[in-house]
């Protein structure tokens, strides 16, 4: 199975990792999701995330927006908590959030980060001053991303023209190993300093490899075969289909990793576990309903049936 590292999940490997439900469990056990995403413009992303987490079994899942979107973004799933945050003109967070949502992290065992916060300045700079604080496991995806790896930054490479990511938060990246990245590889590229997504996937391990390790995190490259790399180790993902190139998958795969950290896995375990059952629920619902037709809520309705087979 192995090679250098690199492992192909498979079920069993999956299904070792999965939490179990002891018969005495209560919801403190299965941990608390915060989710701070969306924006006037994308509550669906915010939605899809939390409804994944919270189908993943996380036990509570608090959704924390911008406050004009709250009442929109309660409405789809009576399970999941609001919290409503400042937001700017363009109803997208606001700098002043992050006192809120500092506010209520002791009470979360994760924090997710970025589906449709907008690349808005204000709400870039909000993640980039929110992140190095943060001191339970965080999955970073989608703009949340993006605040670290647009504009003008100078990218350090060593020697070996690998990059060390000084333009990541001082000190922030290196230090937290219980930090999941979930980039496409456009988001990777843009991380990276690299000029586009196809230098990224000319080398898809070595670029996924190579950044777990400089930044001692777990990067999950996104895309066919998805990549979860931690310092040392590779897993690679049979599953999933060109179905899920849709808008919003990414987003559920973000709140089913958290959902899984919640319950106490490890960063890599986590992210490979979601990364499968993801795939695998994507599988499922392009077999009854194609390719074509498959969208993100799809993957929320096969999510289910994914975590049932490994029984
Ligand atoms: N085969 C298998 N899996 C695939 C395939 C494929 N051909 N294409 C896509 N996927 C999976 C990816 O592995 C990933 O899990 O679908 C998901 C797509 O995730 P994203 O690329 O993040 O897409 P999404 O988030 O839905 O896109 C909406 O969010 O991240 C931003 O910039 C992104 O504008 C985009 C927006
Ligand atoms: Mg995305």
């Amino acid at each position: 199975e192995a090679e250098g590292g690199r492992y192909l999940l498979t079920p069993a490997l999956v299904r070792d990792w999965l939490p179990r439900r002891e018969a005495e469990a209560h919801k403190g056990r299965f941990g608390h999701v915060l989710l701070v995403a969306g924006s006037r413009g994308m509550v669906g992303a915010a939605v899809l995330a939390a409804r994944a987490a919270a189908l993943t079994g996380a036990g509570l899942v608090t959704l924390a927006v911008p406050r004009s979107i709250q009442n929109v973004a309660a409405g789809f799933q009576p399970e999941i908590m609001t919290l409503g945050l400042p937001e700017t003109g363009a109803g997208t967070l606001s700098r002043a959030a992050r006192e809120q949502i500092e506010e209520f992290l002791p009470r979360a065992s994760v924090l997710a980060l970025g589906p449709g916060l907008t690349t808005h300045p204000e709400t870039a700079e909000l993640v980039r001053e929110l992140l190095p604080g943060v001191r339970v496991p965080c999955v970073l995806d989608a703009d949340g991303l993006n605040a670290f790896g647009g504009g003008e930054r100078e990218t350090d490479r060593n020697s070996a023209g690998t990059p060390v990511g000084e333009s990541l938060p001082p000190g922030g990246f290196r230090e937290k190993p219980d930090l999941v990245l979930t980039p496409h590889p456009g988001e990777m590229a843009r991380l990276l300093g690299l000029k586009s997504a196809a230098e990224v996937q000319a080398d898809r391990l070595g670029v996924a490899e190579r950044t777990a390790a400089a930044w001692r995190c777990t990067v999950v490259l996104k895309g066919a075969r998805t990549l979860v790399a931690e310092p040392g180790k590779t897993y690679i993902n049979p599953t999933g289909n060109p179905g899920m190139a849709t808008g919003g998958t990414g987003d559920v795969l973000t709140g089913v990793i958290a959902g899984l950290l919640a319950q106490g896995l490890e960063p890599g375990p986590a992210a490979a576990a979601a990364a499968f059952l993801h795939g695998r629920a994507g599988d499922l619902a392009a077999a009854e309903r194609g390719q074509a037709s498959l969208l993100a809520g799809n993957l929320l309705e096969y999510l289910p049936a994914a975590f049932h087979e490994l029984g």
